[in-house]
């Protein structure tokens, strides 16, 4: 198979994860003839030329329709500010480009549908980052509640108690609906929740309160919420950015047996799962539930390699089309009901409602009013 040609755009904080594991220079990405980062791009072109510099990647851009002509990626990574990763992601696959950008990979439905069409017309694929889906427990209990075989899932927890200082919002872009398109719910609390929902079955209906409480922002450092799952489920969500005492809380009760997170925060690797099941469970399943093979990173790297497989399968990656949707369409309707004060149902946002414009709806209405005038 011939090596993949892979380009970045944006080389700040996080982009040292799209090349290498734990973003460390010395470690390998991928096996020799896989695939490379040929070049990387930033509107800031000396933080580019470090950046390049300190992963030995060839070639340096500060436009990124030049990168795209020049290069003729096989793959574009995306790890801008929120507010452009969609026309990013359509410059990318039009030039002929399949794309993995980071979360948030959209403000609304109203562009997943635009990529949507850009997919088709394009033949290429777009998909968001995602890293929690890619871990071995993650993918495991995805296979238990789709088995039963701990019974049914009854209860579900997903809580990122995480911390950020007012400091940490003085970059320009951060906490406004404009730049961020959204609060911590969109931006921090969708690792987990991406992988909650994922796993759980597909969502019914979600009631949630948000709300800014120690923080000089626009958008919310905090949202809770219960979701009524299809299979009958309910869970509990929270999604905060105001807990010095940091962990993401994510926790499965089936009828015989429970799953959970102890000491997790930025990844979901195997050390920190338990597993416990009631006495009555025979060793077999015991076993089964609480014996997972491999321990697949959860992060970039992981979801980079499957998606290199799926480029040569010419198959849809995991978190692109419906699979992205559940994830920002539940968030549309977390906001959805934290403005309204009622639950909100799946498949319920459509076009016309200011949700499906922008996932934070009314409460981004102040950003659509001065986009209008400018
Ligand atoms: N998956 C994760 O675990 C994870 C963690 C942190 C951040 N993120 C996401 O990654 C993205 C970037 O976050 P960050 O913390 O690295 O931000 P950052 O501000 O450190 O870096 C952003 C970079 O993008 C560049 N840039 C801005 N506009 C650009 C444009 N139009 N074209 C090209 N480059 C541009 C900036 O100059 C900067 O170098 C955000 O969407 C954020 O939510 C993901």
């Amino acid at each position: 198979m011939r090596k993949l040609k892979i380009v970045l755009v944006g080389t700040g904080s996080i982009a040292g994860y799209h090349v290498r594991p734990h973003a460390d220079p010395g470690e390998v990405m991928f096996p020799h003839n896989e695939a490379e980062f040929t070049a990387v791009m930033d509107v800031d072109l000396g933080r580019a030329q470090a950046f390049a510099k300190k992963y030995e990647i060839p070639h340096v851009y500060s436009d990124a329709l030049e990168m795209f002509s020049q290069e003729t990626p096989d793959i574009v990574c995306i790890a801008t500010p929120p507010a452009y990763h969609v026309d990013l992601s359509i410059r990318a696959m039009e030039a002929g480009a399949w794309v993995l950008c980071e979360k948030p990979l959209c403000v609304s439905l109203a562009e997943l549908d635009r990529i949507a069409a850009v997919e088709e017309a394009t033949g290429c694929y777009c998909s968001s980052v995602a890293q929690f889906r890619f871990g071995s427990v993650p993918q495991h209990l995805k296979q238990i509640v789709e088995s039963n075989l701990m019974g049914r899932v009854l209860v579900g927890t997903c809580h990122s108690n995480w911390y950020r200082s007012q400091d940490y919002y003085e970059a320009e872009w951060r906490g406004t609906w404009e730049k961020e398109l959204g609060g911590t719910t969109l931006n921090h609390g969708i690792h987990a929740m991406d992988m909650f929902l994922w796993t759980m079955g597909e969502w019914k209906e979600v009631q949630a309160s948000i709300a800014t409480l120690d923080h000089d922002i626009e958008t919310e450092d905090i949202s809770v919420a219960t979701v009524v799952f299809e299979n009958g489920a309910l869970g509990s969500v929270l999604n905060s950015t105001l807990c010095p005492k940091q962990n993401t809380y994510v926790r499965y009760d089936f009828q015989e047996g429970t799953a959970w997170t102890e000491g997790a925060q930025y990844d979901m690797l195997k050390d920190k799962w338990h597993f416990h099941t009631l006495d009555c469970v025979d060793t077999k399943s015991r076993r089964q539930f609480s014996e997972v093979e491999g321990d697949d990173l959860t992060q970039h790297c992981t979801q980079l390699g499957n998606m290199i497989q799926d480029f040569h399968a010419k198959q849809r990656p995991l978190v692109s089309g419906i699979e992205a949707r559940r994830t920002i369409e539940f968030i549309s309707a977390l906001y959805k009901s934290a403005a309204t004060g009622v639950p909100v149902a799946r498949g319920s946002i459509r076009k016309g409602d200011p949700f499906y414009d922008h996932v934070g709806g009314s409460f981004a209405q102040s950003y659509h009013k001065l986009s209008l005038v400018s």
